[in-house]
């Protein structure tokens, strides 16, 4: 396990680069993750690209994008989809403090799926709480990847449930943040996930001494060229038929904010999670988040010049290989 490693100069605030990317999208065994997630438009192509490369021991369900009940439901609809008994356990309803300012309704969908009316879907969900499975699964499989995709709300109890969970995870990964302050809610330097429940976020920042960060920024700078993504998802299988569906919504949304280009948040975090020689270039620094500001509530403050001394917990993804992300998308997609 590679929290709590010594600090080192390399560790605060080291410039890093992979020049040589593996040429296997995944090691051997395929690796084993744990989703924690709000499903969600670009959580769904994240949790089929999961599916596609790796071992899902479960999802974890937390409320973000929509309502917990929405965004439990929308997960037993994509174990429907991809076919395996993935299970999925629900969460918490609401941050940790405060309520949220904000859902993403309106990027979404009422439903979180494009409402799109899918039936009720055959898949149960599991009756233990996603908190106490978090717990469990990082006991029984040690060294799992940790994905992240929603707000922090779960793995935030979790860890204040037992401050050792950090120690079992061979990695976690978050999609979270703007790391220069480009955000997209309505308090201008913060990202949703971090903005719905700052709170969460502060607890897990402060409790992992190690961790990916996938934030807004970068993955508007891994948008996906329109035509290209309309050709794969015209090549596809199911997966690609029902990924077009629930996508039109934010779709219509994102041209009308004049947003070119096709935004995959939560699959680019999975696509670093599934394999992190895809990571071309990234940033080690302290990240910290705003609790209480009227107008930054929510942001992730980056030490960028180390002016604090802290221990650069964040390896901030900077850029990453875009073709091979885009294999790894298509893969998802049956293209
Ligand atoms: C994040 O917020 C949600 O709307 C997306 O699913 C993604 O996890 C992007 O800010
Ligand atoms: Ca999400």
């Amino acid at each position: 396990m590679e929290n709590r490693e010594p600090e080192t100069p390399e560790r605060r605030g080291a410039t890093f680069s992979h020049p040589h990317p593996h040429p296997h999208p995944h090691p051997h065994p395929p690796m084993k993750l744990l989703i924690d997630t709000d499903p969600g438009v670009d959580d769904a192509l994240a949790i089929l690209m999961a599916h596609a490369h790796a071992d899902v021991l479960g999802l974890t369900i937390g409320a973000g994008n929509v309502g917990l009940g929405h965004t439990v439901r929308n997960a037993r609809t994509l174990v429907d989809l991809v076919g395996v008994a993935t299970p999925v356990f629900a969460g918490c309803p609401s941050p940790l403090v405060r309520l949220p300012e904000e859902d993403a309704v309106h990027v979404h969908g009422a439903d979180g799926l494009g409402d799109v009316g899918f039936p009720e879907p055959k898949a149960v969900a599991a009756d233990e709480h996603a908190v106490h499975a978090i717990l469990r699964l990082t006991r029984e499989q040690p060294g799992l990847t940790l994905v992240a995709l929603g707000p922090l709300t779960n793995l935030a109890l979790a860890v204040r449930l037992d401050p050792s969970l950090p120690q079992r995870v061979q990695r976690l990964v978050i999609m979270g943040g703007a790391v220069t302050g480009l955000g997209n809610t309505g308090k201008i330097p913060a990202e949703f996930n971090i903005g719905f429940d700052p709170e969460a976020a502060h607890v897990v920042f402060e409790a992992f001494s190690r961790f990916d960060l996938v934030d807004w920024e970068v993955v508007l700078r891994h948008a996906f060229d329109d035509e290209a993504f309309n050709g794969w998802l015209a090549a596809g299988d199911r997966r690609a038929t029902f990924f077009e569906q629930v996508f039109r919504t934010a779709r219509a949304f994102n041209a009308k904010r004049g947003r070119r280009g096709v935004i995959a948040a939560d699959a680019l975090a999975m696509a670093v999670a599934i394999d992190p020689s895809i990571v071309t270039r990234a940033e080690e620094r302290h990240v910290a988040v705003e609790l209480d500001g009227r107008l930054t509530r929510g942001a992730t403050v980056v030490d960028w010049t180390d002016r604090l001394g802290r221990p650069a917990q964040a390896r901030i993804v900077m850029s990453v290989d875009q073709e091979r992300f885009a294999a790894m998308v298509r893969r998802a997609l049956g293209a």
